[in-house]
């Protein structure tokens, strides 16, 4: 099972950002743990990162070409009003999963509503570092 796993804007400053809502790990020790997560459940998984709009469609168009079975995806604050994201997703048709470090629903209004979520199979929020490990789980079943 390959996975590509796109994180958006700022998540590169996860542990430096805003502590009290994102935790204070810092990303790369996320990454290692992500890493370790998809070991142990024998998932090729690829880890990208971008702060840039056009990147992550670009990430998304080579999971396609490269023929990745799913896509996990933090896309940061695109998740609020990229339909170029939301378009990537649906033009690649492979199951994708977004995840959430916070509860979007529980912050302000404006991250209460996900353009990118409805070509997904699901979003999970909330649950910090956890919810890739759940993305995974949710794609293996
Ligand atoms: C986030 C939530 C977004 O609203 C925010 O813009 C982020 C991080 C999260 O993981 O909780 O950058 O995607």
């Amino acid at each position: 099972m390959k996975v590509m796993l796109i994180n958006g804007p700022n998540l590169n400053m996860v542990g430096v950002r805003e502590k009290d809502i994102y935790g204070s790990k810092d990303f790369n020790d996320i990454c290692e743990y992500i890493k370790k997560e998809a070991k142990i459940k024998n998932i090729d998984i690829t880890l990208l990162q971008s702060n840039v709009e056009g990147e992550i469609i670009n990430f998304i168009h080579k999971a396609y070409y490269e023929k990745y079975d799913a896509i996990i995806i933090n896309p940061g604050a695109y998740t609020h009003y990229s339909y170029a994201i939301f378009d990537a997703i649906k033009a690649v048709n492979i199951k994708t999963v977004e995840v959430h470090l916070s509860n979007i629903h529980a912050r302000e209004e404006f991250r209460h509503k996900s353009v990118t979520a409805p070509a997904c199979i699901g979003q999970i929020c909330g649950f910090g570092e956890k919810g890739y490990v759940l993305a995974m789980e949710a794609i293996l079943n």
